[in-house]
Parts: structure tokens; sequence; C-alpha cells
């Protein structure tokens, strides 16, 4: 009987290959083995600028955007670079790295530990942006245990965004910042009339926007050539990454399952900003939604094992029993922002897909940000080590209290507080912490968030399911 084996390849950077990664290079992670696949079906030429230090700060885009962790960073990674450098690595710099950039002791490696520990403990980046001027809403106070309390400009910390898969986005950005008018950027939208760009076109546009953006801030740079953003822009949307084996149940492909880097790029072809969304977002005339997101792994649901297999047959066979819970498992959705205040549904019957409903790819299909409550102070999780922001609304005096007024920092509008978009869900295992706060430190914490959050009633079992087909994504 032929077993399958992983081969566990010990190799942390890019670095190692030179100027180019293989196409489909097995990284492996905690769950398995994470693949990136060139559209072009040639080797990743890892030469050009997002790999160079085009700032004056020693970072390049790859500093926080690693092919190894689905071009996210993990937490593990920056701590480990913080051992291996004594937190002297580019990363590492007081412009955004550090909790905050003022009055912080940099000269030291115990100063450095206490400045960069939200990057080193939760793989968090200080995105501080200021308050709109014309926005509805005032900041009462910023308790911010770090310094960087200023109430004009509010820090957030957040996860790196991969920067892989990005022909299925319809949201640039946690807060969609850079698909907003707001930002002199374009909203991702799908042509209406005749005429209308189309959504690969502005999501383009929007890209090379934010590549600048990200040299001139993350990088401290001056603004790049011409070349060197189209550099950077054809390289990231090159990439489709996957999960492409599992330590338990192997190759991902096997057995008629279809997941892996080579099926997802089969997906592009049918994508289209708005498709299968639940609420009429999309275009006229398209296909009714279907809550069955994902259909990687039905060929595993009813396999009759060989003796000898017995032990992987399970871990597929639960692999596909997750599947089916993130497809089916009702969830009551309430008090979302975005959702049921907009809708004014107070109880809205949905899945994990209501907005997760982009199929196989698990981001939302339209620009809609929500607030799940993920950065609420009543987050089921300890969202204890980030700031408390009051607001309040200048017309009615209501208040809210955040650790993130996401959206809202770049509408001014009072119902954005803390909407953010839903990220793709591919490439999840090589990626922890989750969430855009880093609240959820595993896939099981980020499962926990959802159970206490809408009072879903998982059994133990689905849990342990939902979590095993996550870690294959
Ligand atoms: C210091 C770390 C850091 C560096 C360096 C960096 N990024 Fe990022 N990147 C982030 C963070 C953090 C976010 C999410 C921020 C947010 O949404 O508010 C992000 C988000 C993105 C996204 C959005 C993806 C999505 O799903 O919306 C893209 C694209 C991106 N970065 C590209 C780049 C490019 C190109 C460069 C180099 C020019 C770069 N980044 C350099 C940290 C970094
Ligand atoms: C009401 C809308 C909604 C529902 C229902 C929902 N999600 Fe989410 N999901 C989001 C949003 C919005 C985010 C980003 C939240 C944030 O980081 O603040 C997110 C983030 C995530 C993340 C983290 C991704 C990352 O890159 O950090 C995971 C994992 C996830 N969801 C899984 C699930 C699962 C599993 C279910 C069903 C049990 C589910 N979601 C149900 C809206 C939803």
């Amino acid at each position: 009987m032929k077993k399958f084996a992983i081969v566990f390849v010990l190799v942390s950077t890019a670095g190692a290959f030179g100027q180019t990664i293989p196409n489909l290079f097995p990284y492996p992670n905690a769950h398995g083995v994470l693949e990136t696949l060139n559209v072009n079906g040639t080797d990743l030429f890892v030469g050009g600028a997002f790999f160079q230090s085009i700032g004056t700060n020693g970072r390049s885009c790859a500093t926080c955007h690693q092919a190894a962790q689905g071009f996210s960073i993990s937490s593990d990674e920056v701590r480990a670079r913080f051992e291996a450098t004594h937190g002297l690595d580019p990363i590492f710099r007081p412009n955004d790295g550090s909790n905050c950039d003022h009055n912080i002791d940099t000269s030291t490696e115990g100063g450095r530990r206490k400045a960069y520990s939200l990057l080193v403990k939760r793989g968090l980046i200080r995105i501080s942006i200021a308050v709109p001027g014309a926005a509805e809403f005032r900041v009462v106070s910023v308790v911010n245990r770090y310094g960087c309390g200023d109430t004009a400009t509010i820090s957030a910390y957040r996860r790196p965004l991969p920067t892989t898969n990005l022909s299925f986005l319809s949201t640039l950005m946690w807060d969609g910042r850079e698909s907003s008018l707001q930002t002199g950027t374009k909203k991702i939208t799908f042509p209406v009339a005749t005429g209308d760009p189309s959504s690969l076109s502005l999501l383009l546009f929007n890209l090379r926007h934010q590549a600048v953006d990200a040299t001139t801030g993350h990088a401290q740079g001056v603004v790049p050539t011409a070349a060197q953003v189209d550099d950077i822009v054809n390289f990231e949307m090159q990439l489709i990454t996957a999960q492409a084996a599992d330590k338990k149940a192997g190759d991902l492909t096997a057995a008629g399952a279809q997941s892996g880097p080579a099926s997802l790029l089969h997906q592009l072809p049918a994508f289209f900003v708005g498709i299968n969304d639940p609420i009429g977002m999309g275009p006229a005339g398209s296909p009714e939604f279907t809550s069955s997101i994902f259909n990687l792994y039905s060929a595993w649901a009813n396999l009759f094992p060989p003796q000898s297999d017995q032990k992987q047959a399970h871990h597929r066979a639960q692999i596909a029993r997750g599947e089916a819970i993130f497809n089916s498992k009702p969830i009551n959705i309430t008090g979302v922002a975005g959702l049921n205040d907009d809708l004014n549904i107070p109880v809205i019957a949905g899945f994990c897909g209501t907005c997760h409903d982009s199929p196989n790819v698990g981001n939302h299909s339209v620009s809609a940000p929500l607030n799940i409550g993920v950065g609420d102070v009543t987050s089921p999780l300890d969202v204890s080590y980030l700031p408390v922001i009051t607001l309040e609304n200048i017309a009615t005096g209501e208040i809210k209290i955040t650790t993130d007024p996401g959206r809202a920092l770049i509408t001014g509008k009072w119902r954005d507080v803390g909407r953010l978009k839903g990220p793709i869900l591919r490439g999840l295992p090589a990626r922890a912490p989750y969430f855009h706060n880093g609240s959820a430190q595993t896939l099981d914490d980020a499962v926990e968030f959802y159970n206490q959050r809408f009072n879903i009633g998982f059994t133990p079992q689905e849990k342990d399911d939902l979590i095993a087909f996550l870690r294959t994504l």
C-alpha cells in the first residue's frame, strides 16, 4: 500500500534560493505545507522591486509579506526574527513597527523588546490615521498604554493582509482605504453600463496606489518610479496561494479532493465582484446565493478506507465534515453593523458564508465592511492589549467604545465605526494570528470567537471538524 509522505524541509526565507523560488515550492507550516503557484507557470522571480529595499529604512514589501506565510507574516516568524537579530531586523522600525513612535527606547535589546511587543506577540503593525475633518463623531478619549493617545490621529494595530490571491479582492486594506473615493482610489465594482471600467482595472489602479503608499509609509521612501510600481503589482498579481498538503490527511488533491493552489486558480475565470452575494449586492441576474461556499472535499465525505490507511481516511472524513459545517451550520447573525442595521433585520438566519460568500475563496465578494465585534471591548477574545477609543456622535451624543474605529476613519461616518472587510480565507494555516487585531492566536480561538459571539452552540466534535477544515485552506 502506497503511503503518502510529506518531506518537511527547513527553509524560512526566499533568500535561500537566490533570485527565484521554484513554482509550487512546498513551504512547511504547523499544519502541513503551503504552496504558491505562479499564474504564468514559471518559477517566482524574487529579485524585483517587491523584494528590494526601495525606501530608506531597509524594508521591502517582503519584510512583512512572506511567501512561506502566505504573503502575510506570522507572529512566530516575527519572534524568530527578533531573537535572531536582537530586534534589529528592518521590520523593527519605530515608524510603524513599534507600539508607539515616541518616548521609546530602542537603543538596547530590552528596550526594543518592550517597544516592539505587539509586533512580536501578535504580528501587529501600527496604522495611524487622522480623523477626517468632517467626521460625524468626535474622539472623546484614547486610552493607549503605549503612548500614542492622540485624539486627532488614531493609532490602530493591524495584521498584514496577504499580498496573494489578489484577483479575488473586492476591497483593499482592512478598512478599504485603498479602494475608496476619499483617498483618491476607486471602489471596486462590477461594470453596470457599457464603457464602465472592469473590476480588474479598478483593482490594478488601486494596487498601484497602494504600492506607492506602502513605499512612502512602511518603507519611509520617496514615491517609487512607474517601473517599480509596475514590477510590484505584476509580481503580486501572479500569485495564487493555498495549503497543498495536510500533516494528517496528506495531499489535499488526493482521492478526488480539489484543494491546493491549482484548483484555486481554476476558480478565477468564474469569479466576479459580487458573485454569490446573499443580499442582492451582486450584478443583476447573477445566480442565487448558496451557503455552500466550499466544495473542495465532498469526495472525502464517504471514504471507505483500506485497512492500512484508516487514520488518514479518518482525517479526510473529518475535513469533509468541517467543510459541511462551514457551509451549512446555522448562525443567527445579530448586532453586526453593516448587516443587521443596514438591512434593518435584527436577526439574520445565516451561515459562515453569509459574509464569506466568495466561492472557494471565502472573502466578501462585494465591498461591504462589517463590524462583527472583533475590535469591540466586549469581544469574547482578549483585546486588553489594545487602546480603548471612545467616540461620540456629534449630532446625537451617542457613545461608541472601540479598539479600532475601522472604516469610520476613512469615511467619517458614524455607522462605519468598527467596520472592516472579511479577508480571503485561503492560506490561513500559514499566517497566525488571525483577525485584524491578531486577537485569535489560533484558528481554534477564531472558531471560539464565533461560537460565543453568535451563540452558535458548536459541539466539541463540530469545533474540531471545522478547525481541521480551516487548517487545510
Ligand atoms: C511594515 C510591514 C509592511 C510592509 C513593509 C508592507 N506592508 Fe503591505 N500591509 C501591511 C499591513 C499591516 C497591511 C494591512 C493594513 C490595513 O489594512 O490597515 C498591509 C496590507 C497590504 C495589502 C492589502 C491586501 C488586501 O487584502 O487588502 C497589499 C496589497 C500590500 N500590503 C502590499 C504591500 C506592498 C506592495 C508593499 C511594499 C511596497 C508592502 N505591502 C509593504 C504591512 C506591511
Ligand atoms: C456576520 C459576518 C460573518 C460571519 C457570519 C462569519 N464571518 Fe468570519 N469574518 C468576518 C469579518 C468581517 C472578518 C474580519 C473581522 C476582523 O478581523 O475584525 C472575518 C474574519 C474571519 C477569519 C480571520 C481571517 C484572517 O485572515 O485573519 C476567519 C478564520 C473567519 N472569519 C472564519 C469564519 C468562520 C469559520 C465562520 C463561521 C463559523 C465565520 N467566519 C462567520 C465576517 C463574518
